[in-house]
């Protein structure tokens, strides 16, 4: 099967306090954008990209792709739209997708390979997302802030991405799709679909507010990976 990659990166990223959106901003002399496709160039067979940007940098953006092949869209208002405007552009030869945040620059290769690994393994009938274990204590509130209640933490796990999915399963979750939601697992999770989780990678954190920035410069520093 042929798989596809579509990178979001249409986000403002108003968090991160810069004037440019998140994904063009510079860590280490490279944009975040750039960064994101390092390991996806990586991956052991050939992928088709599809790079989502805000409609004004659409020009701008094979600059930050170098020579890898790809296809340029423009995103919409939210994550969910994005999304689905990169779906709507890939070719038919592609039957798996993944879907993956610009902002999870520093994301290894082999995460992205254990994605498909799994997703082929699912049979055309599974979503799969990486994810970590949570370390912290998680507790419920109410709105007035007093403590409702404390959460297994052994059964929760933070979701990063590349997620993956057959492409006939994510194409009818979006076709179906209703308010907007953070990740596409939701999606497909609506329509009574399986999804795995499979280990992700500390590295894949990702890229939000100052604090994020300081340790992608970490990352991005020679030397450091
Ligand atoms: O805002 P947040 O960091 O959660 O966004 C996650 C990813 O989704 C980022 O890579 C961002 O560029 C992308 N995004 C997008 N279109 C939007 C909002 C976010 O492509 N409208």
């Amino acid at each position: 099967p042929s798989v596809g990659i579509i990178v979001v990166a249409a986000g403002s990223g108003t968090r991160l306090g810069r004037n440019v959106p998140k994904a063009f901003v510079e860590v280490g002399g490279r944009s975040i954008l750039s960064r994101s496709i390092d390991s996806i160039r990586r991956i052991s067979e050939p992928v088709e990209l599809v790079v989502v940007v805000p409609a004004d940098l659409v020009g701008a953006t094979s600059t930050h792709l170098s020579d890898t092949p790809h296809v340029v869209v423009a995103g919409g208002a939210t994550r969910q739209q994005s999304v689905a405007a990169g779906l709507e552009v890939l070719s038919d030869a592609v039957d798996l997708v993944l879907v993956h945040d610009a902002a999870r620059a520093f994301t290894p290769v082999d995460v992205f390979e254990r994605v498909i690994a799994a997703v082929r393994s699912g049979a055309g009938a599974i979503g799969v997302i990486p994810g970590l274990p949570v370390t912290d204590t998680i507790k419920g509130r109410d709105a007035d802030g007093v403590v409702q209640q404390t959460i297994d933490r052994s059964r929760l796990t933070a979701v990063q991405t590349p997620q993956g999915f057959p492409r006939a399963l994510l194409a009818e979750a979006y076709a179906r799709a209703g308010e907007d939601v953070t990740d596409d697992a939701e999606l497909v999770q609506q329509l009574g679909h399986p999804v795995h989780v499979v280990p992700g990678d500390e590295r894949s954190f990702k890229i939000t507010n100052p604090h994020d920035l300081e340790r992608a410069e970490e990352l991005a520093a020679p030397g450091a990976r």
